[in-house]
């Protein structure tokens, strides 16, 4: 076993709080939706950890697990139609996960929990064998990347053919600095100073990889080899390796579009690098997924923002001052020219840009340039009990509220 596995488990890191926050937040919202599905959701916590943390603090499972029992509670829908199985695969500590799982078993008996001891790729085709019409949401939270096959990880997609799930989702901890550490080695490329490998990857296993097998690898991982030619170009040109990981990233995520309508993503920074860190990753083909993402990833991004301002250790960049933001969603609204779903109108705009705003912010823009008759706005229903006009800027499609609208030529 690695040593940086031991130490790993040893103390929760204060960027790993950003990354728990991810999760927590957006399991919530998205578990109480499922639950309205009357479908069952299946939950893979793909390289789960050992549950708990040396210093107390809770692992991916716990989080998780204490998520789904509050909703459960929470929720008003019939017992019978509430069912959720949720898995944990393990390789090197299965043992002390299943101990610190225990407690969780009796909570509640819609809520079905088995830890799978094993490799992620070999477990998680056992548990999703023959299984059709479900919610399926994955969590991947591996050391490096070496486990991260890119086709793999597309032939979960609800939109793959030979799947049959109603949904798909994945949050997954990339970690870009890792893949570029290899492949600026396999290319034998050594970016100046500005590159702290060890701080970067303490715990990423990606190197023990024999030389021969290395570029198969990185293929997988990134899904083509795209990235052959533009770690040697940031090279000869004498770029920055910090713009190099952005731009791996950004093509990486595309690749990931083949598969998944929506793919997102969040910088976890450390002060010691304006790199980050790592990326977390969201890829679904919801809209609604993608917009309740964004909301979650602009929050996170103020929270890093915070606890810079606190002296502590995380650093943030905003991208876009505030009027930059009105203008490229304004600029981004002149293509919407045909009626479209509020909602897939934002996670479009997220989907392109990123997210610099959250999606109360993208409706007031919405409302201003209705005012100013810029924008057709239609609403359903389009006038209220007492038979004024809708105004409307939030959508409750479970209540019957929707929101279509163009840009007026
Ligand atoms: C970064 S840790 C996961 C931490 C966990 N998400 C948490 O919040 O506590 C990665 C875990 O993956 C496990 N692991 C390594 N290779 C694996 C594989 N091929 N399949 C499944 N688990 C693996 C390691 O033992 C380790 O516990």
């Amino acid at each position: 076993m690695a040593q940086g596995n031991a130490e790993f488990f040893a103390k929760k890191r204060e960027w790993s709080l950003v990354k728990d926050a991810l999760l927590r937040c957006y399991l919530a919202p998205y578990f109480m939706k499922i639950l309205c599905t009357g479908r069952p959701l299946i939950y893979v916590d793909c390289f789960a950890g050992k549950g708990k943390f040396d210093d107390g603090n809770s692992g991916s499972p716990i989080i998780a697990l204490e998520t789904f029992q509050e909703v459960l509670q929470k929720s008003t829908v019939q017992p019978q139609k509430k069912s959720i199985e949720a898995y944990f695969v393990e390789l090197d500590y299965p043992d002390e996960l299943k101990k610190n799982l225990e407690p969780y078993h009796k909570h509640d008996p819609s809520l079905k929990i088995f830890v799978n001891p094993g490799n992620y790729e070999e477990q998680i085709l056992r548990i999703l064998h023959g299984k059709k019409g479900m919610n399926l949401f994955l969590y991947l939270d591996p050391y490096g990347v070496k486990h991260l096959d890119l086709e793999f990880l597309g032939s979960f997609s609800s939109n793959s053919g030979n799947r049959k799930f109603r949904s798909t989702e994945f949050l997954l901890n990339f970690n870009s600095h890792g893949f570029l550490r290899v492949a600026c080695q396999f290319l034998k490329i050594d970016f100046p100073n500005e590159v702290s490998w060890e701080y970067l990857t303490e715990y990423d296993n990606s190197l023990d990889i024999p030389q021969n097998k290395t570029e198969k690898m990185l293929n997988r991982v990134a899904g083509g080899d795209y990235w052959k030619d533009m770690v040697r170009h940031y090279y000869d040109e004498n770029k920055r390796f910090y713009d190099l990981e952005e731009d791996f990233t950004q093509e990486y995520c595309k690749q990931l579009r083949k598969y998944y309508s929506y793919v997102l993503n969040i910088p976890i920074r450390v002060k010691e690098s304006h790199s980050p860190k790592y990326r977390m990753i969201y890829a679904t083909n919801h809209p609604d997924g993608a917009v309740l993402m964004a909301d979650n990833i602009y929050k996170r991004k103020g929270e890093m923002h915070e606890m810079q301002l606190r002296g502590q250790q995380i650093l943030f960049g905003l991208d876009y001052d505030n009027h930059n933001i009105k203008e490229v969603v304004k600029n981004y609204l002149l293509t919407v020219n045909k009626l479209q779903r509020l909602n897939l109108v934002k996670a479009n705009f997220f989907n392109i840009y990123g997210v610099f705003c959250n999606s109360s912010e993208f409706s007031n823009m919405c409302k201003t340039l209705e005012k100013n008759g810029d924008l057709e706005v239609i609403r359903n229903p389009a006038t209220t009990e007492s038979g004024k006009s809708s105004i409307f800027w939030a959508e409750k499609e479970s209540e019957g509220r929707t929101i279509e609208l163009r840009w007026k030529n």
